[in-house]
């Protein structure tokens, strides 16, 4: 009995300490769990994190472009990210004589930075809770669209407030808990941001589609590049008179490593979560949502890759397009086994349950039932909705047919359209997938949600291959010279062509029969969530919620930890350059390791060359490129990935499973030094212990 009772109380002491890694925190909010961060080994405050008073470590942290997180390592704008965050601007100045990809990128000296256009990179200045002020002139009773206008005018009021100083400041509110909350950020945003160094692909993009999301890893996945300002030290479009930007902190750089157990966080940008979903959402996205989508990728990567084993040329052709097909296909994968293992569905239910009970004659009554209708209302429809962006939206032809005529309509230029288009495109890989995702589209899409003009082509060719025969036999945009011959004189032609016929009576009926049901349900979600959220929060008093990814900046804390993701298997949480040299294999694209790599393996001495590691850090798509900082906010890696087992921490967190996975900031300084030759940078840069 005692040793019963000891034993629960280790299992849920455990538990404890493992749940609380569960979480993206705001961070000017970070005092509510600097206890436990400093119980945990943290030791810093924290004012160190977030001030808006003095040069705290948020300083230091950017957002990459559109999509990523990046990270200040030198008082002279040197920036850290990741390999594949960097990778459309490494290709764009990449030609068959500088082959930046293949072989990599060092600059020498600052005059051999490459500057890149549309890049930028955005500061915090600061963030604040303005929900008083974006709801004022709210009353209750109004509807959601009275709501909506007051929020709009009170936002255009703040955000116009917060920027008129000028000076690249750009500003937005973002609601937090479905509305419950807003929050107001300023941000200086630096356009002059220029590519100082990356690694080969062969490095960067080691072990490529094939070990994505998976572990062990040992993929240098960075690159690095330097903020430049005016002379003032203000943001400043590209001129070649700008000077390296003095951040107002940058990170400091640690080599004393890694070992299981030490205190991690990851201080970055994370995309989109939906943890607070009722389990009609989290039925949807796992046995319906993933599975739907994932068989319909599986038919696709089957087909680009039958052709690509064929063909060297197709293969370098559809790199990267299998590579975004296959990005999300294998993430669904792990979501899907996640949320079945985790039965997160039944968990939710019982939540669900309990929370009917405890909401009983209060204002939350009945709102559990009304998400349900609305997700009944809404998921068929839904469902349709994702058929066609991954069936008729994927077919190259269509989607080429119809950019082209938006160009001819509007007078621009096409012919850098046309040459990406054909540089890439293989038409038996997307002919045979026409036929395949157009059948899927027959097969699984309800009758009453096909629109009549498939129905009647159907009928009237008795076969989606007679149909696809005849529209790549008639279509012009399989002709280059037809299509660079085109003008806006050609437009009758354009409108009749059947592949702008297809996606012309597709994108009517989309807009049509569906839209307008997903924006009224989507609506109606946004206000029942709203009220459900603000119900969770008063039935789970004791409970500090985290608000749901939205890309703002965020503080996800924990551990560097290994993992079980199955019987008998244990992971250990840190690889080395020994097991890149076990995977390498000239033979194998994706394990192809550089010649010079080989070579200084065998000069011996680097087989505990640390690689990668990971941690359970809460993280997810946005938090590429991330700082990985220790117990005194030092950098000890880059984050750019996650376990696929663990992928369901989008909607449900396990602490046993979910684990983010890092480049050690020691493998970025073996290949800068070793590879790249590059080891005047570290001059720049400051290294503690
Ligand atoms: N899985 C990571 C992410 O979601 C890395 C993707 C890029 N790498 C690749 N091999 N496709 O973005
Ligand atoms: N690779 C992802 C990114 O680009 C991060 C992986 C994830 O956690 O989803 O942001």
């Amino acid at each position: 009995m005692k040793k019963t009772v000891l034993f629960l109380g280790a299992l849920i002491a455990f538990s404890l300490t493992a749940m609380a890694d569960e979480g993206m925190w705001l961070p000017s909010l970070i005092s509510q769990r600097i206890g436990d961060m400093q119980a945990k080994g943290f030791r810093l405050t924290a004012e160190d994190i977030y001030s808006v008073n003095q040069a705290s470590l948020k300083d230091a942290v950017v957002l990459f472009g559109g999509g990523c997180t990046g990270e200040l390592v030198s008082d002279e704008g040197l920036l850290l990210t990741n390999h594949h965050c960097g990778y459309s601007y490494i290709q764009r100045h990449s030609s068959v004589e500088h082959d930046y990809l293949k072989d990599g990128f060092w600059a020498m000296n600052r005059s051999q930075e490459l500057p890149n256009r549309g890049l930028s990179v955005s500061f915090l200045e600061r963030m604040e809770d303005v929900t008083d002020q974006v709801l004022q002139g709210y009353r209750t009773g109004m509807t959601e669209s009275q709501r909506d206008s007051v929020v709009r005018a009170n936002t255009r009021k703040l955000t116009a407030a917060a920027i008129k100083d000028g000076k690249g400041l750009t500003a937005n509110v973002e609601a937090l808990f479905y509305g419950n909350q807003y929050f107001l950020f300023v941000f200086r945003v630096f356009r002059d941001v220029r590519l100082v160094g990356a690694p080969p692909s062969s490095i960067g993009k080691f072990g490529g589609d094939t070990d994505n999301w998976m572990w062990p890893r040992h993929t240098g996945d960075f690159s690095i590049f330097r903020v430049y300002a005016d002379k003032d030290n203000n943001p400043a479009d590209y001129s070649p008179d700008n000077v390296p930007y003095h951040p107002k902190k940058f990170f400091k750089v640690s080599r004393a490593g890694v070992h299981e157990g030490d205190f991690t966080f990851v201080y970055g940008c994370p995309g989109s979560t939906q943890e607070y979903v009722m389990s009609e959402q989290v039925k949807y996205v796992s046995e319906v949502s993933d599975p739907q989508k994932i068989a319909l990728r599986t038919q696709r990567l089957d087909i680009q890759k039958k052709y690509m084993s064929q063909s060297q040329a197709v293969r370098i052709q559809y790199s990267s397009k299998n590579a975004s097909v296959s990005n999300a296909w294998k993430k669904w994968q792990g979501e899907e086994k996640g949320i079945k293992k985790n039965h997160t569905v039944a968990e939710k239910q019982a939540y669900e349950k309990r929370f009917r009970a405890w909401a009983k004659d209060t204002r939350y009554e009945g709102i559990v039932d009304q998400l349900g209708g609305i997700y009944a209302r809404r998921n068929p429809v839904y469902l349709a909705y994702e058929y066609y962006n991954e069936t008729v939206r994927t077919i190259e032809i269509l989607n080429f047919a119809s950019g082209i005529q938006t160009r001819l309509r509007s007078g621009s230029s096409r012919d850098d359209l046309v040459e990406s288009f054909f540089k890439d495109y293989y038409q038996p890989i997307d002919e045979e997938c026409f036929v395949a995702m157009l059948t899927s589209f027959d097969k699984y899409v309800p009758e009453n949600f096909k629109p009549a003009y498939f129905k009647e082509k159907l009928e009237s060719y008795g076969s989606v291959k007679a149909w696809k025969d005849d529209l790549y036999g008639k279509t012009l945009f399989t002709d280059r010279a037809k299509v660079a011959a085109l003008t806006a004189d050609d437009m009758e032609k354009v409108l009749t062509d059947p592949a702008i016929e297809l996606y012309s009576a597709f994108a009517q009926w989309y807009s049509e029969e569906i839209a307008p049901d997903i924006r009224e349900t989507t609506e109606a979600l946004r206000v029942a969530n709203r009220t459900y959220m603000q119900g969770q929060m008063e039935f789970e008093k004791d409970k500090t919620f985290y608000p749901d990814a939205n890309l703002t900046l965020r503080v996800a804390y924990g551990q560097v930890a290994g993992y079980a993701p199955y019987d008998a298997a244990y992971y250990y949480p840190v690889s080395t350059l020994k097991g890149i040299i076990e995977k390498d294999n000239p033979d194998i694209f994706d394990y192809n390791i550089p010649q010079v790599l080989r070579d200084i393996y065998a000069e011996g001495g680097h087989e505990d060359q640390p690689v990668c590691f990971l941690a359970t850090n809460h993280t997810t798509g946005g938090n590429s490129g991330s700082p990985v900082l220790n117990a005194d906010g030092n950098l000890i890696g880059i984050n750019f990935d996650r376990v696929w087992e663990g992928t369901m921490s989008d909607i449900v967190y396990d602490p046993e499973i979910c684990r983010n996975i890092s480049l050690d900031i020691r493998y970025l300084l073996f290949v800068v030094e070793q590879i790249g030759h590059a080891s005047y940078l570290f001059d720049e840069m400051v290294f503690v212990d």
